[in-house]
Order: structure tokens, then sequence, then C-alpha cells
């Protein structure tokens, strides 16, 4: 099997190739482990937990965003070839390792976190048939595989993503969160939830199968202000 990893290193970019064996069971982070201990020990690439848990891992293989521990080599092998580089649309910091303080600071801008009055002595009980409303959005590992491929992106930086909307939209349909609905949504516009554009880029290659479009939409129709203005995204 021919393997191109496309490597950066002192502000270098380029490909470089190994010839490997296949191994059916293997997946793609077992194979870069492999590559770095009997190949080549520079080789540098983020993993954490090996189970599609922690989020570190996200890289690209044949063109699609993925999480390295939880793909398998086999899924994704195309004419006996593997081409592994790092994600699209964040700052490589060496070889397949980007900056993930974007996610950080996706989250801070829509406020993401859980706003309540702390009661000591009681329980803050979420029924089950409440729980059902955003159960899906709570899987979320903040991988950031949904931002790297999104389109929007592209025409609008500061368009927030698609995770950052999934989990405005966790805390718009928590009975329990404390903020007002709508404030939570008028920030999220503040943070262009309207320049999405419907790629379904985000829902193809979340690994927890969590649709960022379907959340986004559910938001816009959740609006009680909707900006038929400026800031409505042309596109539809
Ligand atoms: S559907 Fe919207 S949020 Fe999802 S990747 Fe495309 S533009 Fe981004
Ligand atoms: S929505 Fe899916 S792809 Fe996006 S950060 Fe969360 S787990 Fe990763
Ligand atoms: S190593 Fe944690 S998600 Fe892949």
């Amino acid at each position: 099997m021919k393997l191109n990893i496309k490597r950066f290193i002192n502000n270098k970019t380029f490909f470089e190739e190994f010839n490997v064996d296949f191994k059916e069971d293997e997946t793609i982070l077992e194979l870069l482990e492999r590559i770095r201990d009997n190949k080549d020990r520079s080789l540098t690439y983020r993993s954490f937990c090996r189970s599609s848990i922690c989020g570190t891992c996200a890289i690209k293989v044949n063109d699609k965003t993925v999480l390295a521990c939880k793909t398998k080599v086999k899924d994704l092998i195309q004419n006996d070839e593997l081409i592994i580089e790092p994600v699209d649309r964040a700052k490589i910091i060496k070889d397949l390792v980007v900056d993930h303080s974007f996610i950080e600071d996706k989250i801070k801008k829509v406020k993401g976190w859980f706003v309540d009055e702390i009661n000591e002595k009681e329980e803050n009980i979420q029924m089950p048939d409440e729980l059902k409303k955003y159960d899906k959005q709570t899987d979320c590992i903040l991988c950031g595989a949904c931002y790297f491929e999104c389109e929007a992106l592209d025409f609008e930086k500061n368009f927030a993503g698609p995770f950052a909307f999934t989990k405005v939209f966790r805390f718009v349909f928590d009975s329990r969160d404390k903020m007002d609905d709508q404030e939570r949504i008028e920030i999220a516009k503040e943070n262009l939830l309207y320049n999405c554009i419907s790629c379904q880029k985000c829902a193809m290659v979340c690994p927890k199968n969590i649709s960022s479009v379907m959340d986004i939409k559910m938001l816009q129709n959740f609006d009680k202000n909707p900006p038929f203005g400026d800031n409505f995204n042309n596109f539809f």
C-alpha cells in the first residue's frame, strides 16, 4: 500500500511517501503509530483517548475529515493508496497537528454553557421526555470535524460554525437552562446563524451522527425575530 503523508516542518510543506503493508483491521491512528515507531520518529499527530471521546484526532484522509482512532484503513483506501493531510480551515502547528484554540473561542462567542441558579439543597431534575429534545446534541465531542469541512466559512470567517450552533441548540432546548431562548438565538445571529449555506458537509462527517445543519434550521425556525433584511443569506 502506498501512503502519502503531508508534512509541515520549519515552515516547509511537503509530501512524504511510505510503502507499508495493508492490514485489514487497522485504524488510521494505528497506521500512523506504526509509521512513527518503525519509519520516522519525527512524524507528529495528535491523539489521546483512542476511542472517539476526546475529539483530538481529526485529520483528512483521501479528502475526507475523519477521526483517526475511529476510522479503518480499509474503509478509505482507494487504488491501494491513502493520502493523509492535516484538516482544512485551521492553522497547522506541525505535520498533522492543528491549532484547536478556535473551538474554545467559538463556544465563548455563542455563550455555549449552562446558565443556572445553583441550589445546593435540591437536584435539578430533568425528565426523559425533556432530555429527548437535545440528547443527541450532548454527544458532541468538540472534535471540530464539522467546522473543518464547513463551506460557509469560506465566505465569512466570523461564522461561528456548525458545532457552536449545535451547542446553542443544546441549551435552547434544555428546559433547565435559565438564559432566555430568544436571547440565545440573538447571540447566535450575531455570530451569523443565517449564513449556513446548507452544504450538508457537517452532517456527512460528524463521527457522532449529529446533524448541525438541522440544528441550525431548527434554531432559525424557533427565531421569533427572523432577519429577512441585510443579514439573511441570499443563497436561499
Ligand atoms: S450545512 Fe451549514 S453549517 Fe453545515 S457545513 Fe454546510 S454551511 Fe456549514
Ligand atoms: S458536531 Fe460532530 S463533527 Fe462537530 S464537533 Fe461535534 S462531534 Fe465533532
Ligand atoms: S483519540 Fe480521542 S477521539 Fe480519537
